[in-house]
């Protein structure tokens, strides 16, 4: 079957400033350039919507570059490799890897992997359980975080896709494990689905301080942070001596167009002797397979759960992407673009 000449693509035409709007992210129909030697073209059948997205829409210097004004926005795609220039892919593979959000990405083959699918598995499971998202917890946790039986995890954005998995790989590990979600329905669903020893509704909250001293008797011994700002601040005064925090992410403050104070607590992490460590799960690349493949043994016991929450259409991208602002998402989001 040729290809089409023509794409559609999410182009970003101007940083946003707080949350994105549809005049600085733009649907256009783009022509479908050659490829190069050693490139490969996929036909993107999910692609992922990540918070980190936010961050690569802005100026800001972080572990990629900005996303260049005039481009489409990057983004983690699933698909079919339907043409290659590479030795490494044939056309008619699946292939996961950093494309935008676009019908067709054309990259060189390096950004991409092969994926072969196990029985019962689903390709959108590598751009959740079994990509990124599902492993961020699994070595951010277990590498960074270095739980020990009977010890308090607690982790914030509990009911996201990250969160969820923290807390769930929390107590596989024999630890006490305390979620902070957004409402009452979240805080339900981690506790009497996932397996948490307790929840907090931080949006309705009045001392966080003290509730998370109530849900943490014995104090925090790691803790996951997704979020930053507020709550970041209310649990450095509830940790334990050598305690160790996994910053893993700030969503609190992606959106935010000035600079954000804080953490006004930070004397904590001195005063107890605890850690804090910086967290990127694309440092373990490298042991990507061992980790997909105890997940995959959690997954099988019945021992992880998961939710995964899938939009048809490249025109609903932008309204899914804001939706993990507003906490409106229900586990991990992706865009079906094609079957
Ligand atoms: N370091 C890494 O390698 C890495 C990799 C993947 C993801 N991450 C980070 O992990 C975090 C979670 O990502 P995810 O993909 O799993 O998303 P997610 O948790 O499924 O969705 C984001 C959630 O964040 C919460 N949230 C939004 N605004 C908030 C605010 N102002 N204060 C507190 N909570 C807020 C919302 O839940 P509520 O209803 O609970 O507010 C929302 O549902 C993000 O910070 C992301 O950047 C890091």
């Amino acid at each position: 079957m040729s290809q089409p000449t023509t794409q559609r693509r999410l182009i970003l035409e101007r940083r946003p400033q707080g949350i994105a709007t549809h005049e600085d992210v733009v649907l256009r129909e783009q022509p479908l350039g050659d490829l190069a030697d050693g490139q490969i073209m996929v036909r993107n059948h999910f692609f992922s919507i990540d918070p980190a997205i936010r961050d690569w829409m802005s100026e800001r210097p972080s572990y990629l570059p900005p996303i260049r004004i005039g481009d489409p926005v990057r983004s983690t795609v699933i698909g079919e490799v339907v043409e290659s220039r590479s030795p490494s892919f044939r056309p008619g593979q699946i292939a996961v890897g950093v494309g935008g959000w676009e019908e067709y990405s054309v990259a060189d083959a390096g950004y991409f992997s092969p994926v072969e699918l196990q029985p019962g598995d689903e390709e959108h499971y590598y751009l959740s359980i079994y990509g990124a998202v599902g492993l961020t917890p699994y070595f951010g946790l277990l590498e960074v975080g270095k739980p020990k039986p009977g010890e308090t995890v607690l982790v914030s954005a509990a009911a996201g896709a990250v969160g969820s998995l923290v807390g769930q790989i929390a107590k596989i590990k024999g630890c006490r494990a305390v979620g902070i979600a957004g409402s009452d329905e979240k805080c339900s669903w981690i506790v009497e689905e996932l397996g948490f020893d307790a929840a907090i509704n931080y949006r309705t909250d009045p001392d966080m301080v003290a509730s998370i001293g109530r849900a943490c008797p014995e104090g925090v011994d790691v803790y996951f942070d997704n979020v930053g700002g507020e709550i970041l601040d209310a649990t450095l005064l509830n940790l334990n001596k050598d305690a160790r925090i996994v910053f893993c992410g700030a969503i609190s403050s992606y959106n935010t167009a000035e600079p954000v104070p804080g953490p006004y607590n930070f004397w904590q992490i001195l005063a107890r002797s605890a850690t804090i460590e910086g967290y990127l799960v694309s440092d373990y690349l490298d042991q990507f397979p061992q980790g997909i493949a105890q997940m995959r043994e959690w997954v099988g016991e019945g021992r992880l759960h998961f939710k995964e929450q899938i939009i048809d259409g490249l025109e609903s991208t932008l309204d899914a992407f804001n939706l993990l602002f507003e906490g409106r998402n229900e586990g991990k989001l992706m865009i079906r673009v094609a079957s």
